[in-house]
This record gives structure tokens, sequence and C-alpha cells, in this order.
């Protein structure tokens, strides 16, 4: 079915994913049931806009427990603001995509600073947050401040091709699909109706088997009368990935792991991290030490995919006598890159292996200590 043809469709569609939303509306801790936001009762601002950040690129699943544990540390804008980012980076460690974790601090700062602590209501303000692009701007102006907003994100995007049966291949096809939500959105309620979307495309109209069985608008879906659910949304073909080599750095003594500070600047920039050799997205790593001594290289034990790349790591281990390491006092050594690409040894720190998750180590190389520790435990 054409979207130009969905008008009539609309109002029906909408009632019947709206009410299936109040008895089947997944209950997360950033939320108000519908139970309760249908008599206008909002959910707090920074909870929607702090789980919607966390929600880009990630599953619902995994960030529950970060929700928790930030709110629970930071419960407003402005205690979030007041941390140092070294903390915000590391409480982040594993949801990936670490850019947001720097964006989210600078929106905490900008929000609790010059908007005197309230995020604004509208999507075109909300669009010049750090950050907040037109995904989030639209979910946190229709879920926080109750306006009708076009919300759209992968799950909505699923749903609403197979609906309307959007041929055109992605991106191509997100015109279409945003015109067809447009025109399926309710001017009140549009928070519930896009979360209501979110949960049928995340429980129900899953990518693989969906469930069109128990699905409330399975009679006017144009991909299921087609027989062809798993079609859409229609993909253009994948890219293969471009394949980098790198080698990470294990120095190890008295029971302490040598880590660094990443430059801040590039991937991973300012988290912790194990030494390294200067890999990147572009380019494969020159594998030299950052001390000179006897190494023992164990390749390929870890492998790793980025948007944009996959990444082969070996481990070198250190083998030679003990060393000293200073904490270097000076910011800018820490930050600094040799000409090597390597992140400086200038702001190492030795951190027990035995607290290795406290460090707040990007699960890159999270993976590397738990192949380490597991090799320690077999040899
Ligand atoms: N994914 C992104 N935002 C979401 C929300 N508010 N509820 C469930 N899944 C989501």
């Amino acid at each position: 079915m054409g979207v130009d043809k969905i008008t009539g469709e609309a109002r029906n569609i909408t009632a019947k994913i709206s009410e299936h939303y109040v008895d089947n509306a997944r209950k997360l801790p950033w939320r108000i049931p519908p139970q309760l936001s249908a008599s206008g009762i909002l959910p707090d601002p920074y909870h929607v806009w702090l789980s919607e950040v966390m929600l880009q690129q990630t599953t619902v699943a995994a960030v529950i427990a970060y929700f928790k544990t930030f709110t629970a540390r930071w419960p407003t804008a402005a205690d979030l603001a007041a941390a140092e980012e070294t903390e915000v980076l590391a409480a982040w460690a594993g949801l990936g995509y670490y850019a947001r974790a720097r964006n989210l601090h600078k929106c905490a700062r900008h929000v609790a600073g010059a908007l005197g602590g309230s995020f604004p209501e509208r999507e075109t303000e909300l669009l010049k947050l750090p950050g907040v692009g037109a995904y989030t701007a639209a979910a946190i102006a229709a879920i926080a401040f109750g306006r009708r907003a076009v919300v759209v994100d992968a799950n909505i995007e699923r749903l609403a091709a197979r609906l309307f049966a959007i041929a055109t291949p992605l991106p191509g096809g997100k015109a279409d699909i945003r015109s067809a939500m447009d025109a399926l959105t309710p001017e009140v309620g549009a928070g519930d109706f896009a979360q209501a979307c979110m949960d049928i495309g995340a429980t129900i109209c899953t990518a693989k088997s969906p469930k069109c069985g128990i699905c409330p608008v399975q009679m006017h879906c144009a991909a299921y009368a087609q027989g062809d659910q798993e079609s859409y949304p229609v993909k253009p073909p994948k890219k293969a990935k471009p394949l980098r080599k790198g080698r990470f750095f294990w120095i190890e003594q008295g029971g302490q792991l040598l880590l660094v500070t990443r430059p801040s600047k590039g991937m991973l920039g300012s988290m912790r991290a194990l030494p390294d050799d200067g890999w990147a997205a572009s380019t494969n790593g020159h594998g030299e030490p950052p001390l000179n001594g006897d190494w023992q290289v164990h390749e390929n034990v870890v492998q790793h995919s980025f948007t944009h790349f996959s990444l082969e790591v070996d481990v070198a281990v250190y083998q030679g006598d003990m060393i000293a390491i200073n904490k270097c006092d000076n910011d800018k050594c820490g930050n600094d890159k040799n000409d090597k690409g390597q992140a400086g040894l200038g702001n190492a720190i030795w951190w027990p292996i035995d607290g290795i998750e406290d460090a707040g180590l990007p699960t890159l190389f999270t993976k590397a200590v738990r192949w380490a520790v597991k090799r320690k435990r077999e040899v």
C-alpha cells in the first residue's frame, strides 16, 4: 500500500496500537505506566533524556542497569553536571559509542548552567543540545513534555515499513516511513504512542520471525497480506567493513596492571585503556612497544567490531625487568601521542587486576583483560 492511501486507516491503526499499550507496555525504569500517563502525569525530563541517549544504538536490556546506576549516583542533571568527565566515562564503560557519554556530560553542564536546570520542551530547542539529534529531540518532546512529535527509531521504522509495505530501500525509504508515522501520530499522547510502537517493534514486529499472530494491527499490515514481512524494511546491500590490526601491551607487576588514559581526541578519547600501538579506524597499528625489553606476543586474541571497521588485536605481554612508572602530574603529557601515534606512558597508573572492573575500561580492552586472566588460570 502506498503512503498516500493510509490516511483513511490511520485512526484505526493508531487506536489499536494505543489500546494494546495500556495492557502490554513494558515496565521500564524511565517510564510512567500508561494508566498514569493517561491522566497527564509525565516522566522526569532528566530520566527521559538520559534513557534516550543511552538507548541510541543500544538495547533496552543493556541500558536498564546503567540507567539505574546513573540515576542513583546522579539523581539530577545538576548532579551529573557536577561530576568529572572521567567519572562519567568510567560509569559509561561497556555501553559503547563513548562520544555519547562526553556529549551527555556536556549537555548536563549546559542544562544545569545556561538553561537554569530545565530541559527545553520544543524539538527545535532540544535539537541544539549536545548529543541530541532528530530522533532524540522528538522522543524527549513527546515523552517528557507531551508535545506532538513524530518519533522514528529502528523499531518504529520496521513496524511502519511493514504496515505500509514501503519498498524504497533505506535510507531513501526513511521519508516515506516518516510520512506514515506522521499520519499515525495522535495530537494528544504522542509519547505513549511512540513507546507503544517501540514495544510492538521490539517484542512482536521483530526483525526475524515476527509474531504476527498476536499483533494488534495484523489486519492492517500490507506486508502480512503479502506474506512477505521479513523483506521489510528493505535494506541497501551491506558494505564489507575494513579489517584493522592492532596490538595491546600488557605490563603487569605485583598483581597490578599498567593502564593509560587515551588522548582526548580520537576513538575512545579520554578513556582508561591498555597501552596500544596507535591503531585507528583508517590504519593498522605499528606494533612497536612503548618500552624496550622482551615481549611475548599472542596473536589475534581479541576481535571487535566497530561501526565502520573491525579490529583484530594481538596482546604483547611484557617479560622484562620491573619498571618504575610515576604518575605524571602534567596533564599534557598524558594526552600527547608520541610520534608513532601511541598514547605515551606519561599518565600511566598501576591498577589492581582484581579490581579491574572499577577502571571503566571500554569493552574492547575488557575483552583483552578477560583473555589474560583466563590464560593465567590455565598456565
Ligand atoms: N528505545 C528508545 N527509546 C525507548 C523507549 N522510551 N522505550 C523503549 N524502547 C526505547
